[in-house]
């Protein structure tokens, strides 16, 4: 069957695949990190899906008509109606990205000592919480630490784990990761939502939701949660918010911008609070940061988002990508994610251990192979100790919203392809030298041996 896009594309951008010496020069001169491989130099970038998307004609057509009034502008008025649409959270704080709504709440919650746990936090999340002394502490579901679980719903978090660390730890907050980006971009299940909330409330503990892939998390459950079927995703999403008392957000995910974030709660108290922490380093409580353009493509970004035939057409793309990269026998974590799939490095290369980063050696092999830029989700990431034992490694295809068609996914299943016909002649890297905190954005790393 085939699967047209709901819309059609008139705006174009070239890129072209280098020859394979001038990568191998680009990929040296980088370190070995491909963050800091010039984009010009890749082909086909799923590096992320974060800022990376395609505006829509309506996105583009509302930054002409934006306010970029320092205070009080229509575009903030616009953002927050949107905001409060989608989230049902009556106050809203514009951030200029999610880690930056991350660092607000964290400075102003925590303490140091205290705990912050979670079904994943992502590794800006956790940095935030390591920052003020804070412990973040991921408590997956199980069925998220076998790659090769076919279960529909592996974002939640271990409600056992839950109601033992509300019993026995000082949990400040507790986030709910939408989608569990860390684990495979899997949806948190409506009922896990509803228990996790019962039990944080039931202790006075405040839950948040990380909204990054809020969409996405309600789409996958309209499809696969028996809770939510033939639910409209919005009505989902809504009711997720509503078992929270805020949300944390980047908008260069599901708001389908290329810049921005926010946080949205209930509480007027502490929004104030957060209110005064924003306008000493982002900027007035109307913009945090942003253009009032941005506030604009965000505002109309979250709604297209949750418009079903965008939203389907995002998760088929990602589906049908993950179901070609298994035609061509590649190790890939089940089922597929929201806005990525993940290759199970580990499973792919078992000569190269975890403390060598398979993930990381295939990302660097995709590169050489096919200029194809993609993301290691591992012990690069996340150094030992900051995730539970036995967390996968992994390479995370991910691929930004309306931007590629199937056949340049095709070109990357064929480049994988390639790779695993050649894996034993791949070796493990080691790192050179490294900053202590988000290490892999900035880390040098070289061949083992
Ligand atoms: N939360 C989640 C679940 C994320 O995936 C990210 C970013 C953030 C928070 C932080 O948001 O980038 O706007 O500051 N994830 C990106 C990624 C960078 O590639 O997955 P940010």
């Amino acid at each position: 069957m085939s699967h047209p896009e709901p819309f059609r594309i008139r705006s174009v951008e070239p890129i072209h695949l280098i020859a394979p010496d001038r990568r191998r020069e680009a990929l040296e001169q980088a370190g070995h990190n491909l963050f800091k491989v010039p984009a010009r130099d890749v082909f086909i970038d799923l590096l992320t899906d974060s800022g990376t998307g395609c505006m829509s004609d309506q996105q583009w057509a509302s930054l002409h008509c934006a306010d970029e009034s320092y205070a009080g502008s229509a575009s903030f008025e616009r953002f927050q109606a949107a905001v409060r649409d989608v989230t049902g959270f009556p106050e809203v704080i514009p951030t200029h990205q999610g880690r930056a709504a991350e660092r607000i709440v964290c400075e102003t919650l925590l303490t140091p000592g205290d705990v912050v746990v979670s079904n994943g936090l992502f590794d800006t999340t956790h940095a935030n919480v390591d920052r003020v002394k804070a412990i973040g502490m991921d408590l997956p579901d199980p069925a998220a630490l076998r790659n090769h679980d076919p279960s529909p719903l592996k974002g939640a978090i271990d409600l056992k784990g839950l109601e033992s660390a509300l019993e026995k730890e000082r949990v400040r907050f507790a986030v709910l990761t939408c989608t569990s980006n860390s684990f495979g971009g899997h949806p948190v299940p409506l009922s896990n939502a509803r228990e996790a909330s019962r039990l944080c409330h039931a202790r006075g503990v405040p839950l948040f939701i990380d909204a990054a892939r809020f969409s996405e998390n309600a789409g996958m459950l309209a499809r696969r949660d028996p809770d939510c079927r033939g639910r409209a995703s919005r009505e989902i999403a809504r009711e997720i918010f509503s078992l929270a008392d805020g949300c944390m957000m980047s908008a260069k995910k599901n708001g389908l911008a290329h810049i921005g974030g926010f946080i949205a709660l209930r509480d007027k108290t502490l929004a104030d609070k957060l209110r005064e922490n924003l306008i000493v380093t982002e900027g007035f409580e109307t913009y945090g940061g942003l253009a009032g353009r941005d506030l604009d493509a965000i505002a109309i970004g979250l709604k297209e988002s949750l418009d079903e035939d965008m939203l389907g057409q995002r998760l088929g793309q990602v589906e049908r990508f993950h179901a070609s990269l298994q035609t061509h026998g590649i190790p890939v974590v089940l089922p597929a994610g929201g806005h990525a799939v993940y290759v199970d490095a580990a499973a792919l290369f078992p000569h190269i251990p975890a403390e060598q980063f398979p993930g990381h050696v295939l990302a660097c092999a995709l590169y050489l192979e096919g200029g194809v830029r993609t993301c290691e989700i591992g012990s690069l990431m996340f150094p030992p100790g900051a995730r539970p034992k036995g967390s996968p490694e992994l390479t995370r295809l991910a691929i930004p919203w309306r931007t590629y068609t199937d056949a340049h996914l095709e070109h990357v299943a064929e480049t994988l392809t390639r790779i695993a016909a050649k894996k034993a002649s791949l070796h493990g890297m080691k790192v050179v030298s490294a900053p202590p905190a988000l290490r892999h954005f900035r880390a040098v790393l070289a061949p083992v041996g």
